[in-house]
Parts: C-alpha cells; sequence; structure tokens
C-alpha cells in the first residue's frame, strides 16, 4: 500500500479512537477505558505523523525530528510524573500556551514559506487568498490562547494576584480588539503585507492577556477549560495550514468539547457564558464587597471531639486545603469511628472545591470513603439546616455565604454549600487569609462557627486521638 495511504488509514483510526475516548470520559465507570483510547489514539497519530515527516526529511531534518522528540518525551515523562495533584491546572494551562505558540508559528511559517516562494505556482487566486485567511486567523487564536494561557499559569500558581483587572473601558478594548482584527483580515487576504501580521500578532497577544486578566479568580476553572477549548481551535488552524485532516479533527474535538465544557462549568456556578469568554463582559458592576468584620471564636481538637460525639448527624465539605495538607486519609478514619458510633455522615462536594473538576471525589475514592456518602452540592445542600455539625475541612470560597449575600461580592450569585445554615460549623484552616478568590468569608465570624486553626492533616489525627472509644 502506498506510504499516503497508510498515513490515511492511520489517521482515520486515530480519530475514531479520539471520538471514543471523549465518550468513554464522559462517565466515571468508563473513563478509565476512555484514558487508554485517548492513549493509543495519540500513539497512533504520533507513530504515523513521525513516519511520514521522516520519510520526507533529509538527514539534518531528521536528526531535528528525533532530538525534539526525545526532549519532549522526557520533559513530558518528568512533568507527568513529578507534578502533584493540586498543580495540575497550571500544568494544563501552561501545556494549552504552549499549543498556543505553535499555531503562532505554524502561521508565521506558512506565511513565509509562502512570500519566500516568488513563484508561488502552487496557490493561485483564490486559493492564495485562503492561505491568507488561515494564516491571520491561525496566527490570532494561536496568540491569545498563547497569552492568554501565561496569565492563566501565573494566577493558578499564585504567581500573580487573582483579582481581576478593571481597566476603564475593558469591553471596548476587548470589542476594538476584535473588530480591528476582522478589519486587518480583510486588508491581509487582499495584500498580504507582513507589517499586517506583525500588527495582528500584537494585537491578538495583548488581547490574550487582557481578556485573561479581567477574570477573578472564583471563574478560573471556567477560564481553563475555555482556554482548552481556544486551544483546540488554534491545532485546527493549524491543520489547515499544514494540511493534516488529523489535526484539524483533533482541534475540532478539543475545541468543541472544550467549549461544551465551559457551557457545563458556567451554568454550575451560574455565571454568564458570554461574560467569561468575553473577559467579564457584562458583568454588573461591583460596588465592591460589604466589609466583613468581627470577632472569631476558636476551638481545639478535643472540643471538636466531644461535639462530634454528641453529634448525630455530620457533614464534611472538603476543599482545596484538604489536598494541600493530603488529609484525605485521618478525614476517612474520622468517617468511619464516627459511622461506627452510628453517627450519619456525609460528605457535600461543591463542584468547584479544590483546583481541577472533580478533585475532591479523587482524593475521597482514593482514601475509601464509600461513594454513596459523597453529595454533590445539590443533594446535600437542603439537608444542612438539620445537620448538627459541619466540618470545613480546608474550604473557603466554596462555603462563602457573601456569594449568596452580599451582591457587591466578586463570587455573588455563585452556588455555594449553605454550611452557616447547621448547628455548628468548625473551620479547619491555618489562618484568618482569604481563599483562592481573595475574598474575606463571613463564615468565620458567625455565632455558630469555630476555627480549628492548624494543617488539617494534623488537626484530624490530633481530633481521632481525643475521640472516645467505640461505646459497647
Ligand atoms: P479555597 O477557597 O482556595 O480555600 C482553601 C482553604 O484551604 C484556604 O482558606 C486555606 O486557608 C486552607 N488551607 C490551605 N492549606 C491548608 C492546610 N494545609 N491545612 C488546612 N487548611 C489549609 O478552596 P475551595 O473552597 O476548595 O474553593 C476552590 C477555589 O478554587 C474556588 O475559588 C474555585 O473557583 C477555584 N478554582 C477551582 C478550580 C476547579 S476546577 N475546581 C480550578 C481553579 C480555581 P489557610 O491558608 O489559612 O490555611
Amino acid at each position: 500500500m502506498h506510504a499516503e495511504t497508510w498515513k490515511l488509514a492511520a489517521y482515520l483510526i486515530a480519530a475514531l479512537l479520539f471520538v471514543a475516548s471523549l465518550a468513554g470520559l464522559a462517565k466515571h465507570e468508563t473513563s478509565r477505558r476512555g484514558v487508554w483510547f485517548g492513549i493509543a489514539g495519540m500513539a497512533i497519530a504520533l507513530v504515523a505523523t513521525a513516519a511520514t515527516a521522516l520519510g520526507l526529511a533529509s538527514g539534518l531534518g531528521i536528526t531535528l525530528l528525533l532530538i525534539a522528540l526525545v526532549i519532549g518525551a522526557a520533559i513530558g515523562v518528568w512533568r507527568a510524573r513529578v507534578v502533584e495533584m493540586t498543580g495540575m491546572p497550571e500544568l494544563i494551562a501552561l501545556m494549552h500556551s504552549f499549543v498556543g505558540l505553535a499555531a503562532v508559528l505554524v502561521g508565521w511559517n506558512g506565511f513565509l514559506e509562502v512570500e519566500g516562494n516568488a513563484t508561488q505556482t502552487e496557490l493561485v487566486g483564490s486559493l492564495l487568498g485562503i492561505h491568507h485567511a488561515e494564516v491571520v486567523i491561525g496566527v490570532f487564536i494561536g496568540a491569545v490562547t498563547f497569552t492568554g494561557s501565561i496569565i492563566a499559569y501565573l494566577k493558578l500558581s499564585a504567581r500573580i494576584p487573582s483579582a481581576p483587572l478593571r481597566l476603564p473601558g475593558k469591553n471596548v478594548l476587548n470589542l476594538g480588539a476584535l473588530v480591528a482584527f476582522v478589519v486587518l483580515t480583510v486588508f491581509f487576504v487582499i495584500t498580504p503585507a507582513t507589517w499586517l501580521l506583525v500588527v495582528v500578532t500584537v494585537l491578538a497577544l495583548a488581547l490574550g492577556v487582557h481578556l485573561v486578566a479581567s477574570i477573578g479568580g472564583g471563574d478560573m476553572p471556567v477560564v481553563v477549560s475555555m482556554l482548552n477549548s481556544y486551544s483546540g481551535w488554534a491545532a485546527a488552524a493549524s491543520g489547515f495550514l499544514l494540511g493534516n485532516d488529523l489535526l484539524i479533527i483533533t482541534g475540532a474535538l478539543v475545541g468543541s468539547s472544550g467549549a461544551y465544557l465551559s457551557y457545563v462549568m458556567c451554568k454550575a456556578m451560574n455565571r454568564s457564558f458570554i461574560s467569561v469568554i468575553a473577559g467579564g463582559f457584562g458583568a454588573p458592576a461591583s460596588s465592591g464587597p460589604a466589609e466583613v468584620t468581627g470577632e472569631h471564636r476558636e476551638i481545639d481538637a478535643a472540643g471538636v471531639a466531644e461535639l462530634l460525639s454528641n453529634a448525630s448527624s455530620v457533614v464534611i465539605t472538603p476543599g482545596y486545603g484538604m489536598a494541600v495538607a493530603q488529609a484525605q486519609s485521618p478525614v476517612a478514619e474520622l468517617t468511619r469511628r464516627l459511622r461506627e458510633q452510628g453517627v450519619n455522615v456525609r460528605f457535600g462536594v461543591h463542584p468547584v472545591a479544590g483546583r481541577l473538576p472533580g478533585h475532591m471525589n479523587v482524593l475521597l475514592a482514593e482514601a475509601k470513603v464509600p461513594y454513596d456518602i459523597v453529595l454533590e452540592m445539590d443533594e446535600i445542600n437542603d439537608d444542612l439546616a438539620d445537620t448538627d455539625v459541619v466540618l470545613v475541612i480546608g474550604a473557603n470560597d466554596t462555603v462563602n455565604p457573601s456569594a449568596a449575600e452580599d451582591p457587591g461580592s466578586p463570587i455573588a450569585g455563585m452556588p455555594v454549600l449553605r454550611v452557616w445554615e447547621a448547628g455548628n460549623v468548625v473551620v479547619f484552616k491555618r489562618s484568618m487569609a482569604p481563599g483562592y478568590a481573595g475574598v474575606q468569608n463571613p463564615l468565620f465570624f458567625r455565632e455558630n462557627s469555630q476555627m480549628l486553626f492548624g494543617d488539617a492533616k494534623e488537626r484530624v489525627q490530633d481530633i481521632l486521638a481525643a475521640l472516645p472509644a467505640r461505646v459497647g
């Protein structure tokens, strides 16, 4: 069979495996299979692409290609092995930036190659116009993805503040950039001058920075999945330029599934999809959050053990701090001990608790907490008022009453776990510092709240030691 036919057959199989992978990843039960389909598809795609490139390349080209493959694979294996689960979102954001940068380089390369070819025999008339449109669109999407992802990386890794940047007339700036892009695209297709592409590149780099910088910490989960979508479209644009069908299909799959995930997350967090993708467009002009003042009360581990011994219903709401402290095993042990004593213990998991979707569920499953007592926010919220004790373990934004009660708060309208309705609330944290969204939490000053300061794992272990042994 001809080499080109082999390549097309491999691409088709890889594309089908990617579709099967996405279908598998849609459900807990089939997610492992989904991952394996994805790995198989990517392996086939890589082998077919590398084999084709090796067949076309010269001696130096082959050497460079192999060196790039080895370096890339080594960095990938190293990062995947050392990354903490809490560091996954920023790693993903950084990877999206590479896709964006690659799309910019492919676009520029496509432009320079055609410009450098004086005869331009292959691309004539309208085809040349289409090629230039592909170049400018690919560069634009790639550059927005590149800088947007870098800003997301910096925010997620707390290297810059997560609060939204509020430039005066920010929506006009974003809209103006889009209009300018459309106009420049038309000019570029008619007269493909280098300076026009330079302007589009700079404009898109700036727009990427501004779009993501304008979004507050509370909305970052949606931004990450949105950048995932952009990186897919950037890859698809590169696929058109390189004439690579698999890149077009894969890019479109990533682009559309990322967009759908962003939409689903926006619905779950009661956010406007348009507002988030347009860098906070239409978000109500905040009068600023209400001032949070008051005295907090402290409790020690023995006090919490006593509260728990007298409780008949307990809800645990875990958050990012449980992941940082790696407290899931002692928390699972505490759950087991309380259940043995006849206490009704359940977990309430907020959809964006932690730093990536499903973060808490994975940790609790790892610690062997039974699935049936791990409930989603909507399943547990109405029961919180009838709960004796809520243990807030390393959660903050996801249990912040300001979201429900303070229209001026940056997280206003975001659904939260209404833990303050319970009889007693114990908040495990190390200090009075705010959570990821940078918003102070009035829960800490409520009459029925008490703070248990210190590392969550150590404090849960202290409670286990102080808990009376099983009666009878
Ligand atoms: P956060 O609001 O970030 O609060 C975590 C709390 O854990 C902090 O108050 C921190 O207080 C405490 N903490 C940290 N280390 C601790 C330790 N070793 N022991 C005890 N406490 C510790 O967490 P959340 O309630 O889970 O909310 C998640 C936030 O992240 C939301 O704003 C969400 O939008 C954002 N986010 C989520 C995702 C996804 S997809 N889930 C992705 C990106 C961002 P101290 O420092 O005082 O200890």
